[in-house]
């Protein structure tokens, strides 16, 4: 059975995106994604595997949720059309990171037993936002503040969040 986690980025008032891009630019949260999900197995919507600036993320299994499939496997990415058919393409990872955007944190909130959020800490202009989390269902198993720096402008805190 793979380990199936929701990753995000989200902000105070829970934004995730605007215009199709991140409201933020954190080098940081980058890296700790990065760290976090190679060699692993991705699952992203189409619009936010639009928004990736170089296409598939390397080193990692990207499956793209589309139900226009094009030629993905050509492309060095995967599609499928629906959730259970990408976690069905994930049936031999040790870890599957479902990586938004909006559409896809609503439709598996319910459904993974794992988030890696990471929390910044201010409120941003967006057109895309977190799911709501009911904190009653999620224990906090890791909460790791940093500060703003030279080249994060932003305080945040990498959390994890275990379904109770
Ligand atoms: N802060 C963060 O951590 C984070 C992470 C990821 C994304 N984002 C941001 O979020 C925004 C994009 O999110 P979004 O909600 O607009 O779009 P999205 O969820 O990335 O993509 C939506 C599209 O995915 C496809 N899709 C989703 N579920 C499907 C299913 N069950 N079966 C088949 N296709 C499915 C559909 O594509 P078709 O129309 O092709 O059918 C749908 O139009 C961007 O601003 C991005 O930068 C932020």
């Amino acid at each position: 059975m793979s380990k199936i986690s929701i990753i995000a980025a989200v902000a105070d008032n829970y934004a995730i995106g605007k215009a199709n891009n991140l409201p933020w630019h954190l080098p940081a949260d980058l890296k700790h994604f990065k760290q976090l999900t190679t060699g692993h197995a991705i699952v992203m919507g189409k619009r936010t595997f639009e928004s990736l600036p170089k296409g598939p993320l390397p080193n990692r299994k990207n499956i793209v949720l589309t139900s226009i499939m094009s030629e993905g496997v050509n492309k060095g990415y995967y599609e499928a059309d629906s959730f259970d058919d990408a976690l069905f393409l994930c049936d031999h990872e040790e870890q599957v990171f479902i990586m938004g955007g909006a559409t896809v944190y609503k439709q598996c909130i319910d459904k993974v037993d794992y988030m890696y959020i990471t929390w910044i800490h201010k409120d941003f202009a967006a057109d895309t936002f977190f799911p709501e989390i009911d904190f009653e269902k999620w224990e906090e198993v890791k909460h790791e503040n940093h500060d703003a720096d030279d080249q994060n402008q932003f305080a945040y805190t990498f959390s994890e969040y275990k379904r109770k």
